[in-house]
């Protein structure tokens, strides 16, 4: 079989034709994918039904996987999927969906706002790997927008003004945003603010993008109220309708992102009905304030 990729629209995003991702990969398809991946940053594969260790050994083919640790409110024991699977279904231990007022529920809510994930780590996310194991048919689609063309558009001075501001993301800033402050001592550690790079350049392509995230609570240097009033301007401006991929999903399918270059949320749905998405996701190589100023 050969791998064949042709566009969605917008572009950014492509279907996948031709491979089987319950397989191991050969070296040239896992090649033609990452070459892939750096032309449209977000791929869409259908009919793969594959399992959690099936989806973790396919994700090896981009690089390490990311420790879920520290990304949720989820206590260690309570957890519904084995290591390196990021749950991001709204279900409990027992596969049942969470009560309204559980507090996981309510964190994981923080999904429907534009972000990029892992970004309140210090070396944050490479790609994400999302397979749609039980799928809902109305809401719960998964929106993307693309941040190499939100860059673009950008004019001149706007962009020199970016260039070198680093912001301070965190899991606090986006639960904050969403009046979720109920959090231990030990999970406000957990979730200390880290620095990024608002503007990325990709270490393949060369082109450079906004690195915007509901994370980001701070940029370094200014007043917080002018820092948050820029960035939800810039992050309306950067997801405009024009610049979105909006995924519907079928049970089996499973889409892949780079999180250096899209920013995405999950769109709001009867979250009484079981919706049982899961992660895996493609460690990043270095902290983005080590990136030379370009
Ligand atoms: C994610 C995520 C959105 C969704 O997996 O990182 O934000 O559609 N998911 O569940
Ligand atoms: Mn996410």
């Amino acid at each position: 079989m050969t791998i064949d990729i042709r566009p969605l629209m917008p572009a950014f995003a492509g279907e996948v034709f031709g491979i089987d991702l319950t397989r191991p990969l050969s070296t040239a398809e896992a090649a033609a994918l990452e070459a892939g991946m750096d032309t449209y940053a977000v791929l869409v594969f259908h009919g793969q039904n594959i399992t959690d260790e099936q989806q973790k050994a396919f994700s090896l083919n981009f690089g390490e996987l990311e420790n879920t640790a520290g990304g949720n409110v989820t206590k260690t024991g309570q957890q519904r999927l084995g290591a390196f699977m990021a749950d991001v279904s709204n279900l409990d231990a027992n596969h049942q969906p969470l009560a309204r007022d559980d507090r996981r529920r309510m964190f994981n809510l923080g999904n429907q706002l534009w972000h990029s994930d892992s970004s309140f780590r210090a070396i944050p996310a490479k790609y994400s790997i999302l397979s749609g194991r039980i799928v809902v048919d109305k809401g719960g689609r998964t929106e993307f927008a693309d941040m190499r063309a939100a860059y673009d558009a950008l004019d001149t001075k706007t962009k020199t003004m970016l260039e070198d501001l680093i912001c301070e993301h965190s899991l606090l800033y986006s639960r904050g945003t969403l009046g979720f402050t109920d959090l231990s001592e030990a999970e406000r550690a957990t979730f200390k603010p880290v620095p990024q790079r608002l503007v990325r350049v990709h270490p393949v392509t060369g082109r450079k993008s906004l690195y915007l995230s509901s994370h980001i609570g701070k940029i370094l240097g200014w007043p917080t109220p002018e820092a948050r009033m820029f960035l939800r301007d810039l992050t309306e401006q950067a997801t405009h309708k024009r610049l979105t991929y909006k995924h519907a999903w079928k049970q089996y399918d499973l889409v892949m992102w780079d999180n250096r270059t899209t920013l995405h949320r999950v769109t709001r749905f009867d979250d009484t009905k079981v919706r049982d998405m899961r992660r895996t996701t493609v460690a990043g190589d270095a902290p983005t304030v080590e990136q030379m100023a370009a």
